[in-house]
């Protein structure tokens, strides 16, 4: 018998970032076959501080982007997955109780799991706001039962708990926007350091214990996994550009002067500024001018020192902190300062790695929102739902569905 030979599916994702925008394209066969084909990307325009500042740039610079990876690998899209910054999220704990049944007993069924997370999902959600994802945390079957998986246990009444990752309606309707007059869909939101988990962190290191600690130009999102699921999201409104902002105001340099400094000169080490001679010579209209450079190993300094306490009071204030067994993996371009991994390892006494999304990529870090947000648009990976796994062969589904509704009925 011949095997049916699956066809090739391509998939976009775009990380809408706010210092750069990131697209690229995955060729799909099936889970196991996920390739690269290619990354572009572009500095953001006409989006400021989680805003649009500006509809038309922002949607030119949407379609340059895209173009760009589409003209790098040769491929057509038509539609994008969409990651969204920490900057526009909000973490939530939710959670909502209900009865099973008049009275008696009944086995739970999956019908039952999505009604209680359904229930969960409206009370903890605003009015503007749009759940962007729902990770379920827990299971309680009658207050004592707590399980990751109830289906199949009988009982009474069904509580659920989720921590929802939410967004404001109207932001995102005009992004949507933005992305249509750029002249693609939008397939699925989704927020580009979960996706960026799928990428850089393996399967068993997210059961075992980990974090992804995702450094961008205004903000930190910090992600803590255990048992497979995300059990703990925090924000800290702090990222590179606020490097690159404090050496252009302290040295009286242009902000792409300083950018061009941090990437070249900047160090995040703990060493005696005594130790560090020589100067960098910067080009001027009316010549070159020398700047020390143990200046700017102060101010590097100074800005890591005022973002230390806040990660070292969100990493040890997590109740995942103890659970922490395979450390901490960094992408994102803030990440990218030479000796940050050290001093962030010292600060928070557990172990730090860098992010590597795939062979053969320079700073792969960067990237790994977006090639993880082009992998979820095929693994359809935004709601995720733990324990309860789907069949992929359509008699186990029916199957499984016809048992399903004798136990929800009779
Ligand atoms: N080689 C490098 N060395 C040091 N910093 C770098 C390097 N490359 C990029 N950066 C810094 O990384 C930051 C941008 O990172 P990234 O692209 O991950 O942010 P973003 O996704 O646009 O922002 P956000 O996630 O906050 O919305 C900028 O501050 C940039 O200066
Ligand atoms: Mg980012």
């Amino acid at each position: 018998m011949f095997k049916k030979i699956k066809p090739m599916q391509y998939f976009c994702g775009l990380d809408l970032g706010t210092h750069t925008m990131k697209a690229s394209i995955v060729r799909a066969k099936d889970e196991e076959n996920l390739d690269l084909l290619g990354i572009f990307e572009t500095r953001t325009a006409g989006f400021k501080d989680a805003s649009i500042s500006d509809i038309a740039e922002l949607a030119e610079c949407i379609n340059r982007t895209v173009h760009g990876v589409m003209q790098k690998t040769g491929v057509k899209v038509h539609a994008v997955q969409l990651g969204l910054s920490g900057n526009m999220l909000t973490a939530r704990r939710t959670s909502a109780v209900i009865p099973l049944i008049d009275s008696g007993t009944k086995v739970i069924s999956k019908f039952d799991l999505r009604k209680v997370d359904h229930q969960a999902r409206l009370l903890g959600v605003n009015l503007e706001e749009e759940v962007i994802h729902d990770f379920p945390q827990w299971y309680k079957v009658d207050d004592v039962n707590s399980s990751i998986n109830p289906m199949g246990l009988i009982g009474r009444k069904l509580e659920s708990s989720l921590l929802l990752l939410t967004a404001n309606t109207l932001r995102l309707r005009n992004l949507t926007k933005a992305v249509h007059q750029a002249g693609f869909e939008v397939s699925h939101v989704a927020f580009g350091g979960f996706a960026a988990s799928d990428v850089a962190i393996e399967p068993q290191d997210k059961q075992q214990g980990c974090a992804l600690m995702d450094i961008g130009a205004n903000i930190t999102s910090v992600l803590f996994f255990k048992n497979g699921i995300v059990g703990d999201v925090q924000f800290i409104p702090w990222g590179g550009n606020y490097v690159t902002q404090s050496i252009a105001q302290r040295l009286s340099l242009t902000v792409d002067l300083a950018e061009e400094i941090k990437k070249t000169h900047a160090v995040a080490l703990q060493t005696n500024p005594r130790d560090i001679p020589g100067e960098i010579l910067i080009k001027r209209p009316k010549g070159y001018i020398p700047i020390r450079r143990e200046s700017v190993f102060d101010v590097v300094n100074w800005e890591i020192e005022n973002f230390l306490p806040h990660l070292e009071a969100v990493v040890k204030g997590s109740y995942l902190y103890h659970q922490l067994n395979k450390g901490i993996v960094m992408v994102g371009g803030g990440a990218l300062l030479p000796g940050l991994i050290e001093r962030i390892e010292e600060r928070v006494n557990a172990p730090v790695r860098m992010g590597v999304a795939t062979q053969g990529l320079n700073n792969a870090a960067l990237y790994a929102a977006s090639i993880g947000l082009g992998r979820m648009h095929y693994l359809k990976k935004t709601q995720e739902s733990i324990g309860v796994k789907t069949p992929q062969n359509i008699k186990d589904k029916i199957l499984i569905s016809i048992k399903e509704l004798c136990q929800e009925y009779f």
